[in-house]
């Protein structure tokens, strides 16, 4: 369940709820929120910042409970940091540990003045967005694969408001839409690999176009894709009981005939590496390498909730790579979709194979004005850029400067990295037109350098969010990027 959000006019004394959150920044600086609030308890809030309780240090907060002379049964005093230097990235860090504490309140309901803090460029409705998916996205848990637990007495947050005008509005409804996108990506990344096989995903996807007018639903089986010669994509899924699907999810927001913006999302619903066998410790964590596929699957479902105006497509390559006595397997050259021969040199670069030939059918079938791929492609675009931000590889720089933009707006980054032809050599194959890896060095950009040899004459971008999709380690969670990245792409394309 997500969160229902609101706006509220209600002053912060007069504020008739469970709780209220209130910002101090340090060095005692109240916020006017926070300064009426003391004003009406008789300098409740002063009196710890004087004693030293109230910090104002960033993402901390203390609870006054139902101090005399306010309506609201508690107040939640919720660092903001220095004053001077306070900005987007601080703001989103306060709304995520402010969500947190309160979240561990036992409270259905809350009023959060948070939303009233300047931040430098960002308007009031970016401001009640941002807190509102901060709110949603701590307030998120993994519970699909535990035993049904009872459920607890104590109230669980359910419903928060946030002072402000009218003209945040925007941001409400925009909130809304991304944080059911974020859920749905970071919930069917999150189930586990014998679960979300490439059939879930298809059936997921079918489901959602079923509940949606706008939306429709194609799903290619290999037997389809065989006949129409999807060569790379069918040898990845072959050593797997699990069989490959091709997926196409289309929405009608704008006027018929226009071209369709297009995602397309990296689908293996279980990365073992195939006959270049991974590792064995950590290897469950490649059941999030369909993380792609749930971030456009994501960002698309934002994008019907919002009800953007634009004709979207959104394509889905899946498969599971495993070993077996059917696999494919290094040294084999496969016929891709395009026509291009691919020698394959190591099987757990398996992710390129199957996006090249899911890159050339939906260039062909819908036309798109500008195709973007999520995936997360190689473990040297984590060297390289770490987790913070994702990889994007684009040779059209007004569709790079636009995603990078996005990416900023909504605090979801994109940094840049070359994709010039100096290496393309590094793919250079004997025996076919192109080699699926291309060395040691320069991994991530040599994985783009081969994807970008399938959207000639498209305008194209890709994203390697192998770093970005989930928080590593055995409690990681998928994190739901890029999905508010792409969102608000659409958004900035046009209402
Ligand atoms: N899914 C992996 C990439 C990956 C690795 C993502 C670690 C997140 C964390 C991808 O299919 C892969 O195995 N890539 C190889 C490519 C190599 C064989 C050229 C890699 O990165 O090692
Ligand atoms: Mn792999
Ligand atoms: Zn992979």
């Amino acid at each position: 369940m997500t969160l229902q959000f609101s706006l509220t006019t209600a002053a912060p004394e007069t504020a008739d709820t469970a709780c209220i959150l209130v910002g101090v920044y340090e060095q005692g600086v109240l916020t006017s929120a926070a300064a009426r609030v003391d004003g009406a308890t008789g300098g409740a809030i002063k009196r710890q910042v004087e004693s030293g309780d109230i910090s104002g240090k960033a993402g901390s907060s203390t609870l006054l409970y139902a101090p005399i002379g306010i309506a609201a049964k508690r107040v939640l005093v919720v660092g903001l940091g220095t004053q001077k230097g306070f900005d987007a990235a601080r703001y989103q860090k306060v709304a995520i540990e402010a969500a947190r504490a309160l979240g561990r309140l036992p409270v259905n309901e809350a009023v959060s003045y948070l939303a009233e803090a300047d931040v430098p460029d960002r308007d009031a409705a970016w401001r009640v967005r941002t807190a509102a998916l901060s709110a949603d996205h701590a307030a998120y848990r993994y519970t699909a694969t535990f035993k049904p637990r009872e459920k607890s007495a104590q109230p669980e947050l359910a419903a928060l408001a946030f002072a402000a005008g009218a003209d945040a509005e925007a941001g409400l409804t925009q909130a809304r839409g991304i944080a059911e996108g974020v859920r749905f990506a970071r919930e069917l990344a999150n189930l586990p690999p014998n679960i979300c096989t490439p059939a879930y995903i298809a059936a997921q996807a079918q489901a959602f176009a079923d509940a949606h007018d706008k939306v429709d639903c194609r799903v290619l089986d290999h037997v389809e894709m065989e006949k129409l010669g999807f060569g790379s994509l069918l040898a990845v899924g072959r050593g797997s009981a699990n069989k490959p699907k091709l997926i196409a999810l289309q929405y009608h927001g704008g006027a018929e005939g226009v071209a369709p913006y297009a995602f397309v999302g990296k689908g293996i619903t279980f990365d073992t590496g195939g006959i270049s066998l991974k590792p064995g410790p950590g290897m469950e964590e490649m059941k999030f390498d369909m993380g792609g596929a749930a971030g456009v699957l994501g960002a698309f479902v934002a994008a019907v909730k919002m009800g953007v105006g634009q004709n979207l497509v959104c394509v889905v390559p899946s498969a599971e790579n495993m070993p077996d006595g059917d696999s494919y397997r290094p040294g084999d050259v496969l016929t891709s979709l395009s026509g291009l021969t691919i020698e394959v040199l190591n099987t757990d670069a398996e992710g390129r194979l199957i996006l090249c030939d899911a890159l050339t059918w939906t260039a062909r079938t819908f036309q798109p004005q500008a195709m973007v791929d999520a995936a997360t492609l190689t473990g040297a675009c984590v060297i390289a850029l770490g987790k913070h931000a994702s990889g994007l590889f684009s040779k059209h720089d007004d569709l790079a400067a636009e995603l990078l933009a996005a990416g900023e707006h909504a605090l979801d980054r994109a940094w840049r990295m070359p994709l010039w032809d100096d290496y393309q050599v590094q793919l250079d194959s004997g025996f076919a037109d192109v080699a699926n890896i291309g060395g040691k060095s320069a991994g991530a950009i040599t994985a783009a350098c081969f994807l970008s040899r399938f959207a000639e004459g498209q305008r194209w971008a890709h994203l390697d969010i192998a770093g970005t999709a989930w928080d590593e380690g055995r409690k990681g969670l998928a994190t739901g990027r890029p999905v508010a990245l792409l969102a608000q792409w659409l958004i900035d394309r046009g209402a």
